[in-house]
């Protein structure tokens, strides 16, 4: 055999090959993609709308984002229109999408790729991942699907698919080197990006973590876990600790004209930035007065409950709504706003549909 050929194994040759001819034949059709034939035929994806799909796809089903993302792009269609913006307007723009740290970042790359390299984003991974926001994962999905550089990205799907091919015993996240080592010898060096894609739509759509489609899989052949009958045994985890509950109370407060009063939630922390009704911390236990944090003194009706889960736990927060009592004054962060008209995270829509309902 000649030296060159020794380079990669067979193997690891077919599975580029494979699911390359695969992604050709049933790639996803989906509004922030250049698919296989118009990349083909020259197309080239505009890295601002790989950008933004990529920071709106981090913890978030491509379902939700993408009408949500064809509306970004409506509304401020380059990156320095998005830089002049205001915060507040990306920001409400972004209200139900969750994870709001998301949305400011999502400004602060779009003004340093405005003012720092003058609206072009750079074409490596290394320069990417030096902007706001950009992670490893984001920075090499961007490298690789904008500017088909070789970038290794590993996702929660290309986990699942690569422990499977090879049956890593390793639970994640320790997995994750021996999964990156696997990638690297498997990635092609040519059309980097439609490899990722490929990867990432087998994931969603036929590698999927309870009854993979096998049958339908262009690597099933090359998959350790298939032949072993144990698919769903990967990827191993660690087992992950029950989320806590915590509780807290908000207040509705409402005046003449049908407006509720909101307050912005301080900049760092959850839900950082956004709009919220006035109540409690949120802790284990409701402990002391809760009415010691509501708005104002006014006859306080508990109208229901609303429920959420984030990241790290569960919340149930009891709603209350009161009218305005007479000579009520709002302070400077408040606000008066019709509840319809707010552009609210999807915990506050809950809380205030329990005062419709209530
Ligand atoms: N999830 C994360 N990135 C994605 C992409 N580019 N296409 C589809 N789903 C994704």
């Amino acid at each position: 055999m000649p030296s060159s050929a020794k380079k990669k194994s067979p193997a690891s040759r077919s599975v580029s090959g494979v699911l390359l001819a695969w992604y050709d034949r049933h790639a996803r059709e989906l509004p922030w993609r250049v698919g296989p034939k118009a990349r083909k035929s020259g197309e080239r994806p505009d890295p601002y709308a790989v950008w933004l799909s990529e920071i709106m796809l981090q913890q978030t089903t491509v379902a939700t984002v993408a009408p949500r993302y064809a509306e970004f792009l409506a509304r401020w269609p380059d990156v320095k229109a998005m830089a002049a913006a205001p915060l507040d307007d990306i920001l409400g723009q972004w209200a139900g999408l969750g994870y709001y740290a998301r949305a400011r970042n999502l400004h602060k790359c779009a003004v340093v790729v405005a003012e720092e390299h003058d609206g072009v984003f750079p074409d490596t991974e290394e320069h990417l991942r030096a902007l706001p926001g950009i992670g490893a994962y984001t920075a090499a999905a961007i490298a690789a699907i904008a500017f088909d550089r070789r970038a290794i990205v590993i996702d929660g799907n290309i986990e699942r698919v690569v422990s499977r091919l090879y049956e890593i015993a390793t639970p994640l996240p320790a997995a994750k080197e021996e999964i990156k080592v696997r990638l690297e010898e498997i990635w092609p060096a040519k059309r980097s990006g439609d490899f990722a894609q490929g990867l990432i739509d087998l994931g969603a759509g036929i590698c999927r973590p309870k009854a993979p489609m096998c049958l339908l899989c262009p690597v099933s052949e090359n998959c350790a876990a298939q032949k072993a009958s144990r698919q769903e045994n990967f990827p191993v985890k660690v087992a992950r600790k029950a989320k806590p509950t915590r509780v807290g109370a908000v207040f509705a407060l409402t005046n003449a004209k049908g407006e509720m009063l909101f307050e912005r939630r301080p900049e760092k922390g959850l839900l950082g930035g956004m709009l919220g009704l006035p109540g409690t911390e949120w802790k284990e236990n409701l402990n002391g007065d809760v009415f010691e944090s509501a708005p104002a003194k006014a006859k306080w009706q508990k109208t229901g409950e609303a429920t959420h889960t984030f990241t790290h736990f569960h919340l149930t927060l009891d709603v209350y709504a009161g009218a305005a009592p007479k000579g009520f004054r709002r302070s400077t962060d408040q606000q008066w706003i019709r509840p319809d008209e707010a552009r609210l995270p999807t915990v506050m829509k809950k809380a205030v549909k329990a005062v419709e309902k209530g």
